[in-house]
């Protein structure tokens, strides 16, 4: 059978940087409340006229030459973002034209904060159904232009970034020795629409629109699901939990990561950490983090690296892979 197995990787913030201290002096809050209440000190933010397909391609270049590849050799591109630079066509089409990749498809997928393991997941099946060979899955975001920088609950939490990663269709035997995407787990429940979702889009408003939040809804919900998906993977791949090395969670709040980690019975050192850095990029926080993770040295070839994340929608899933 076929595996996708991840041949490259990168990632990229914005220049600018802003920190908590600088954000109270815009709105009624201070350093002590958003470290306390989310473990986020700082974060990047895009500046006027970049785009979500500038960090896009910023990391997918890195990507591409940690390959050693060039665009022309990818077949596929998924790109997952809440934030595209237009209304269409999808931002994916405009970066596989600036890595001169002039074959294959490219396509967005838009599940907010999940997007990075729901784009993973489609890469992966793509791979599978024997369709792909080479797939470049991108998280990109620039979450910075959907916020109300009025409303302190919400534009304290969120930065902007892209992280991406090339998977290759390699042979496997099916067992979960195999390197690469061992099983993807994905969710939703569109019933909880109102819980976190921006009052605006083209068919609606024909706005943007803001970013929208019950957050101490959304963070009851996330522990529980978050689990829920975990389990459901490791399980799926005949593992225990004890035989993952890396959680790569969504990065959204240090105690909804603490606490899923908790609940898993996992400790804290198993764990990939940058929302103290990077605060959530929604779809881009999971690439972001596991580029993290691997340049720190962390991850190395044949852990079992655990990706999950959850959303608005609500969407939620996870990725097992073996590296
Ligand atoms: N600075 C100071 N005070 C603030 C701020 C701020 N930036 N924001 C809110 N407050 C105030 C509130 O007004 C409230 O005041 P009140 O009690 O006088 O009414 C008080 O702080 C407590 O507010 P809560 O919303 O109850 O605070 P909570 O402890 O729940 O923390 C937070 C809020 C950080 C948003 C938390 O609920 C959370 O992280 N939720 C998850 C949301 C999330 O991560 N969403 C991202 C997308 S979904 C996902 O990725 C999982």
């Amino acid at each position: 059978m076929k595996r996708s197995v991840a041949i490259g990787w990168g990632s990229y913030l914005p220049e600018k940087m802003v920190t908590n201290e600088e954000l109270a002096e815009r709105v009624d809050t201070s350093d002590e409340w958003i470290v306390e209440r989310t473990g986020i000190s700082r974060r990047h933010v895009a500046a006027e006229g970049e785009l979500t397909s500038d960090l896009a391609v910023a990391a997918s270049e890195k990507a591409l030459a940690s390959a050693g590849i060039e665009g022309s050799d990818i077949d596929l591109i998924v790109l997952a973002t809440a934030t595209p630079d237009e209304t269409f066509p999808a931002t994916a089409t405009t970066v596989q034209a600036r890595l001169g990749m002039t074959g294959g498809a490219a396509f967005d997928v838009q599940a907010v904060c999940t997007g990075f393991i729901y784009a993973i997941s489609v890469a992966d099946n793509f791979v599978r159904a024997g369709q792909a060979e080479r797939v470049l899955v991108i998280g990109a975001e620039t979450f910075s232009r959907i916020l109300d920088w009025e409303d302190r609950a919400t534009c304290v939490l969120f930065g902007d970034g892209a992280g991406a990663l090339v998977l290759e269709a390699q042979d496997g035997n099916g067992a979960n020795t195999d390197r690469g995407i061992l099983t993807t787990h994905l969710r939703s429940d569109g019933r909880y629409h109102d819980m976190l979702y921006v009052d605006g889009g083209p068919s609606s408003t024909q706005t943007a629109g803001f970013l929208r939040m019950r957050g101490r809804e959304v963070f009851r919900h996330a522990v529980t699901n978050l689990a829920e998906t975990v389990g459901e993977a490791v399980s799926a791949a005949g593992l225990e939990l004890h035989d993952i090395d890396w959680v790569v969670p969504h990065q959204a709040n240090k105690r909804i990561i603490d606490g899923t980690a908790r609940k898993l019975g996992l400790t804290g050192d198993k764990v990939i950490l940058t929302v103290d850095r990077h605060a959530n990029t929604s779809a881009a926080s999971v690439p972001l983090a596991l580029v993290d993770g691997i340049e720190a040295g962390k991850i190395k070839r044949d852990d079992i690296v655990l990706l999950e994340a959850m959303g608005g929608g609500f969407t939620w899933g996870s990725c097992l892979m073996r590296w």
